[in-house]
């Protein structure tokens, strides 16, 4: 029998007992309290709005401090996340806030991949937190959690509808972060309008299939203030940390030279309403929706997609080890298919690389063949050349001798003759 039938069975089986005395187990909800408190919070709040909408305010007049020093730069080309953490003490419990901005967003001329760095960010957050939990040796008591409990997503005071950016923005988020859409700079848009304005966004929101953040009504403490706040989405909020003395009172409020808005009076603006609902109120259950619901999503479509399954195709039980060993077949099989894809493919090349080789092998064969001939050709030439030359050097040399042989006869007898005529001539002068 499975553990979990074991289990059910003994619950359904179990017995109800009064108990004769005090035993103390009744302290388990302190218990928790004290430790949680020990232990101290984490909230991640995901500002995303148009530049200058007045996000950083908001954030500044929530928490009643000043968070942020120079405005971001807004001359990047495309959105970037930049994160800041702060620890925050309001009686005896510790906050650790981090505000995270989408700087950048929406300052492009090209607007369609605006919303992907604030999801790729969501996701990096998801994904730190699984492999956390994935360890052997999870720390996940004392772990920083970054996970976006909150989106804030800021709407500019048009009157008329919302931007495609805001509803491609919101319905790539939906399903990743709890979603409160806030009307932003709401004392800019007067009473009428305002209203006509949030019935607007409410219905391009539906129409678009854009899930929001709704207060939870199952709790019933709860349940009255949370089902009429939902009705007053989305808050039209006002901004500002200037304090003004009304009455005998600081108040913090934006002044004009017609009037004053006072930023915590609820008939001129809901942000007292937003920050009732999501630090007061709702804190807790955007913590643990942002568990249950989106990491959640988020964790099952990761490991599904690394091949875990809870069940075999016969709807068996599929265990962890199954799971692993059966992906590490099939991890081996694909290595296997690899190895040999890669051997023939170096055996082709290896062939290939062969006959290349001696084609040119061969052609080194026949330039070498026709310049031994060529030069064999031009030898027997120089060599025929040669002998012909030797031949008319001989004839030449033959030709020398018999000419010199006459010339000395010939000056042999000249000489002969000379004498003979010396000779006559003395004996006719001595007559
Ligand atoms: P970036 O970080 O640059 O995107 O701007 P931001 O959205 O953080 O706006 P920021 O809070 O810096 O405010 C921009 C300007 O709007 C400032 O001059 C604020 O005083 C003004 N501002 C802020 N909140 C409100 C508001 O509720 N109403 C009006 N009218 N002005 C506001
Ligand atoms: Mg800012």
């Amino acid at each position: 029998m499975a553990a979990a039938d074991v289990a059910r069975q003994m619950t359904e089986g179990a017995r109800n007992l009064s108990l004769s005395g005090h035993v103390g187990f009744d302290s388990m909800p302190d218990q928790l309290v004290n430790k949680s408190v020990c232990q101290g919070f984490c909230f991640n709040i995901l500002c995303v709005g148009e530049t200058g909408l007045g996000k950083s305010t908001l954030m500044d007049t929530l928490f009643n401090t000043r968070f942020e020093g120079d405005p971001a730069a807004h001359n990047q080309p495309g959105v970037h996340i930049k994160s800041n953490s702060y620890e925050l003490q309001e009686s005896s419990v510790c906050l650790k806030l981090s505000i995270i901005n989408s700087v950048g967003f929406g300052d492009q001329i090209n607007k369609e991949e605006s919303y992907k760095s604030i999801v790729e960010f969501i996701d990096t957050q998801f994904e730190a937190y699984l492999q956390e939990e994935l360890k052997i040796k999870r720390t996940l008591h004392n772990y920083h959690d970054s996970r976006i409990h909150v989106c804030l997503y800021f709407i500019a005071p048009t009157g008329h509808s919302l931007k495609s950016l805001d509803l491609v923005t919101m319905k790539k988020l939906d399903s990743k972060v709890n979603i409160i859409p806030i009307i932003a700079k709401a004392d800019s848009i007067s009473k009428n309008e305002l209203q006509k304005f949030k019935i607007k966004i409410m219905s391009e929101l539906v129409s678009n299939g854009v899930q929001i953040y709704q207060f939870p009504t199952d709790d019933e403490t709860v349940a009255e203030i949370n089902g009429t706040m939902n009705a007053h989405l989305p808050f039209a909020v006002v901004g500002s940390t200037e304090e003004i003395k009304i009455g005998n009172k600081m108040m913090k409020a934006r002044q004009y030279p017609w009037g004053t808005v006072q930023v915590e009076n609820e008939n001129h603006c809901d942000f007292v309403k937003l920050r009732e609902m999501l630090i007061r109120v709702n804190m807790e259950d955007l913590r643990e929706q942002t568990h249950a619901r989106h990491y959640e999503l988020y964790r099952r479509c990761k490991l599904e997609e690394m091949g875990f399954k809870d069940t075999d195709p016969d709807n068996k039980p599929f265990s962890l080890q199954e799971t692993y060993e059966a992906k590490r077949n099939e991890f081996l099989g694909e290595l296997q298919k690899k190895e040999e894809e890669m051997r023939q493919m170096f055996v082709m090349r290896v062939k290939e690389k062969e006959s290349e080789l001696k084609e040119a092998e061969k052609e080194l064969h026949d330039k070498f063949d026709r310049l031994k001939k060529l030069h064999q050709d031009e030898k027997k030439k120089l060599e025929d050349k040669k002998k012909s030359l030797d031949d008319e050097i001989n004839a030449f040399k033959q030709r020398k001798t018999a000419a010199e042989l006459l010339q000395s006869q010939a000056q042999q007898s000249g000489s002969q003759q000379t004498l003979k005529r010396e000779k006559e001539r003395k004996n006719s002068g001595f007559l």
